[in-house]
């Protein structure tokens, strides 16, 4: 290295060193001060340290605001409760090694309060708001602001609860908006080390956020809280339980419990610098912990007038005429007791003889769209029903997916019935008379002997029109090849038939669905009592099972689990529903079966399984050629039209993805899994709903984020599928790659450069019509716009494939793909998403 170039170095580092000298600091060394009216500001620009007042001029804290925002934010506040009577205090970094805020008199107003052997150490804010002491020369923490909150939750802090001390870490609210120092008002973790967050004024709950499930919890609104990389984290060896949360940018997002103990989630608008609410928890009667007291449920359906509380099924109020008044502290008691606690109790005293019981039995009624109520219990069981019949101290339970069956064994408190949403409860209550129809076996005998008779004839009647009706369907759809064998289903399957499942539709040209109705015992003989061997897969709702009927046909068997929540009108329902939608790319409905707690589908057989069993595997890719692709997207595209569009029923599928798209033997595409769509109104185009359905990945933006779903939501998971069949690689499959975080990621900038030819996949290349494909890609990328309304429907999509005219509009640029993407109020960048997945992994 020659000198000159040495010398050079060396200014050029001086010059740097200086620059560092002059420019902000973000530490504070021992011995420093920092003096009323300096800041520290984190390396980053995002934080700032230093005094502020806030109301009252004279009262001066010490605390940590966002760093250039005009409205200052404070998220942090060391003497909350002991302000410096005027611009005399500072901060000093003591030499006993602790960080303290003294009065112009030198008296300590706050203090770190550590005992440290190490007599130096530094203390640094950094860029996610975290002011940490350490010690000087080994760099260990000492003491850091996040594990000292005030009443802002920020990105990288914890929500934690210590189970072995019973140490809860909480969030307590400021007095008033102007006034920092300690408010009524409390967050923190069940100290019961439930998975659940609690809100308490004083000490006594006052909001319940409801259990954890699946990325958010039950009572909460803010769908898919895991989209912000909010997650759970249960560290059983340090017997630390916590939430923490992670967005893409550290700096966004925001939880506050506000002074009136509203806890307020806020996201920060870069080019506005405006802070804009993402989600504010519903202040509302049934909002407030235990509101109707024990075993009362607070619901907001109907009109005002009516009372807020009843109570639940099988309780009546404590004290009636307070009750009526609307003093619904006392609660609910039992109309009848329990059978299982009169046996115990009289076994426990003269005999345990069951001859006490009179013949009455317990038994589950079930309400819908719960916030559960507190203080639940979870039992490792799949049997939740007979778990709780069989354990007399079980009050109720609730067979939630995701987490498994949850039972009560105290009162039910605060329970909350939702419009929609929410989950299912089984409350058990006594003295029911089995021949309510609570008891199985009292069902089957009168059902068999009193009814058999007047049942056989309705069967023979009933088959009698449905044969004409088969007959008639399969003439109008022109498959006059097929008739013969779906005939000898029916005439062969007439062992296992037990009926008719028929909907009369009114007003509607006379048109009516039939579906016919099989026995457990039929479909368990044409799957050999559903043996592994016949087993085709497992989907979200249930396996699927290979059968041959007695004509040798074969058909797919889905079994839902009994544990999928459903009841049975729902049920029936959506099987009617599905049996309505007839199209050569849709998979097709054969029958059902509902008997007791079993419900099944047959289906169609399709012998080359799902799409992505071919289109991700490497071998068998090749058999995939261009024009075979090319059709299969094309049939999607027609199925998925119909859905939307042609059905009459405007279905909007939901869950769309290569594993859905089943194939027949001519490899032609047909869609399946119905199960998750639901019909919505004429003119409504977007639905909200609370339980997410669908695959991320797949899931447009609104509808990952906000739950909104709409024909275009499938429109964008269609736009994905699209690029998987061109590109042959899963949409998943890119997080590993730092540089594109999803397939759209991937083919964007290919596309925008002109390289398309790169990223289709090589098996397809040489047979390819470039031209086609390119059109395509075009196609695919205007499906996965994040705008709803810059995306087309069905019917373009259908249009631009089939004809080769010229397009089109050109696709904007996703969000995520650039760096600094725009970000509009009130969405956010799919980024947040992918960060996610991350952290669901
Ligand atoms: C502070 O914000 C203003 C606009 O609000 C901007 O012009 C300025 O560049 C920012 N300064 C820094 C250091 O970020
Ligand atoms: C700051 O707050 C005041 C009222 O407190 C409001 O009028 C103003 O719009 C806010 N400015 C910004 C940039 O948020
Ligand atoms: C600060 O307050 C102290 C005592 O209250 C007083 O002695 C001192 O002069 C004040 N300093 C200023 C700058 O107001
Ligand atoms: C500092 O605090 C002490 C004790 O709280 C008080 O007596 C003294 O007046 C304060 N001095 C100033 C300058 O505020
Ligand atoms: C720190 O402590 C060591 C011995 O414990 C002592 O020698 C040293 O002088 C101290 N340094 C300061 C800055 O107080
Ligand atoms: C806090 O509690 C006190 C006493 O119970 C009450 O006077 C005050 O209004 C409460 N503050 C808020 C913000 O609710
Ligand atoms: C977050 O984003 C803002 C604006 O895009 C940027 O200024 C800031 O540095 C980012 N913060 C972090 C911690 O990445
Ligand atoms: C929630 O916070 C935002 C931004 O800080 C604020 O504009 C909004 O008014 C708050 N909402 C409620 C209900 O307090
Ligand atoms: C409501 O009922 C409880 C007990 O039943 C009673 O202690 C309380 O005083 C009542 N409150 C009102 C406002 O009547
Ligand atoms: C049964 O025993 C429990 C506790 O021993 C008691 O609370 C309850 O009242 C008893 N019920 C009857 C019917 O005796
Ligand atoms: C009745 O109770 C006795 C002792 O508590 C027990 O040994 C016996 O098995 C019980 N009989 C029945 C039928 O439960
Ligand atoms: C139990 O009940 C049966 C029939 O009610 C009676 O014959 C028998 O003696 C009873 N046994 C006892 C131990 O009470």
């Amino acid at each position: 290295m020659s000198p000159l170039l040495l010398l050079l170095l060396l200014f050029l580092f001086s010059i740097l060193f200086i620059i560092h000298c002059t420019s902000a600091m973000d530490s504070l060394l021992q011995g420093q001060s920092l003096k009323d009216g300096q800041t520290l500001i984190s390396s980053g620009q995002v934080f700032e340290l230093g005094f502020f007042s806030s109301g009252n001029p004279l009262h001066r804290y010490v605390g940590i605001w966002y760093y250039n925002i005009s409205n200052q934010t404070v998220v942090w506040v060391a003497n909350r409760d002991n302000p410096v009577t005027n611009t005399t205090g500072s901060l000093i970094m003591a030499t006993n090694g602790n960080l303290q805020v003294i009065n112009g008199s030198g008296a300590i107003i706050w203090s770190t309060n550590i005992f440290t052997s190490s007599n130096s150490s530094t203390a640094k804010l950094n860029d996610y708001g975290n002011l940490i002491l350490e010690t000087t020369d080994d760099k260990t923490m000492l003491w850091q602001s996040f594990d000292h909150p005030s009443d802002t939750f920020l990105p990288g802090m914890k929500l934690s609860l210590n189970i072995k001390t019973g140490e809860n870490q909480l969030f307590t609210s400021w007095k008033s908006p102007s006034d920092p120092s300690k408010g009524n008002y409390s967050l923190g973790m069940d100290p019961s080390g439930s998975a659940q967050i609690f809100i308490w004024e004083g000490n006594l709950p006052r909001w319940r956020s409801g259990q954890w499930v699946g990325g958010t919890f039950i009572g909460t609104k803010m769908r898919a809280l895991n989209i912000y990389g909010f997650s759970l984290t249960n560290d059983q060896q340090e017997g630390m339980m916590y939430f923490t949360f992670a967005p893409a940018n550290s700096s966004l997002l925001r939880f506050a419990l506000q002074y009136d103990g509203v806890e307020n989630t806020s996201i920060l608008v870069p080019q506005t610098k405006q802070w804009n609410s993402v989600w504010v928890q519903p202040v509302n009667e049934c909002e407030i912990y235990g509101h109707c007291g024990i075993n009362g449920m607070c619901s907001l359906v109907g009109d005002s007038s009516s009372p807020a509380c009843s109570c639940l099924q099988g309780f009546q109020p404590k004290f009636p005429s307070e009750w009526n008044n609307g003093n619904w502290s006392a609660g609910c008691v039992r109309t009848t007791q329990l059978e299982c606690e009169i046996l115990l109790n009289s076994s426990s005293t003269t005999s345990n003889n069951s001859s006490e019981t009179k013949g009455k039995i317990d038994g589950f009624v079930q309400i819908e769209r719960l916030k559960l109520p507190d203080f639940s219990e979870w039992v490792n069981t799949d049997g939740c029903e007979s778990y709780c019949m069989s354990n007399c101290s079980c009050k109720a339970y609730a067979y939630v997916t995701s987490i498994g069956c949850l039972v009560w064994s105290r009162d039910l408190i605060d329970i909350y019935q939702f419009s929609d949403g929410g989950q299912d409860l089984f409350i058990k209550v006594g003295g029911l008379d089995p021949r309510d129809g609570s008891s199985k076996i009292w069902i089957t005998i009168v059902v068999a002997s009193v009814m058999g008779v007047a049942i056989l004839l309705l069967v023979i009647c009933m088959w009698w029109r449905f044969n004409a009706k088969i007959k008639e369907w399969w003439k109008k759809d022109g498959r006059k090849e097929n008739i013969s064998s779906s005939l000898q289903l029916s005439t062969d399957a007439r062992s296992g038939f037990s009926g008719v499942l028929e909907q009369q539709e009114e007003g509607q040209e006379g048109e009516s669905v039939q579906l016919p109705v099989y026995t457990v015992d039929f479909i368990a003989s044409v799957t050999d009592n559903f043996d592994e061997s016949n087993k085709l897969g497992e989907g979200g709702f249930g396996i699927v099972y290979k059968g041959v009927l007695p004509g040798g046909e074969k058909v797919a068997i889905k079994r839902l689990s009994r544990s999928s929540g459903q009841g049975l009108e729902q049920f029936k329902n959506e099987v009617l529903l599905i049996a309505k939608l007839q199209h050569r790319n849709l998979v097709r409905l054969l029958g059902c079966c509902i008997q007791g707690e079993e419900k099944m589908l047959i289906y169609e057989f399709m012998p080359n399984k799902s799409l992505d069993a071919f289109l991700f595997d490497p071998r068998k890719k090749e058999m995939l050629g261009w024009s075979k692709r090319f059709e299969i997207i094309q049939g999607i595209a027609r199925g998925l039209l119909y859905l939307h569009r042609d059905s009459r029923l405007r279905i909007v599928h939901r869950d769309l993805k290569a594993s859905n798209i089943l194939l027949d033997e001519e490899m032609n595409p047909k869609i399946s899994d119905f199960g998750m769509a639901r019909i919505f109104g004429g003119d409504q185009n977007e639905a909200n709903t609370n339980t997410l359905v669908g695959t991320y990945g797949y899931m447009s933006p609104e509808y990952a984020m906000e739950g909104l779903f709409s024909v275009k939501s499938d429109v964008y998971s269609f736009g994905v599928l699209m690029l998987e069949i061109i590109t042959g690689r899963r949409n998943n499959s890119f997080y590993h790659l730092e540089d594109s975080p999803n397939i759209i990621g991937y083919v964007w900038p290919l596309w925008n450069e002109g390289r398309v030819m790169e990223l289709i996949d090589e098996n397809i290349q040489k047979t390819c019509s470039a031209q086609q494909v390119s059109r395509c890609v075009h196609i695919g990328l205007l499906c996965v716009q994040d705008r709803v309304n810059d995306r087309p429907d069905m019917s373009a999509v259908v249009l631009m494939l089939e004809s080769g005219g010229a397009i089109l509009q050109t696709p904007k640029q996703p969000t995520f793909v650039s760096e600094r993407g725009p970000i509009e109020t009130g969405q956010f960048s799919v980024n947040d998403l992918t960060i996610s997945i991350f952290s669901a992994r």
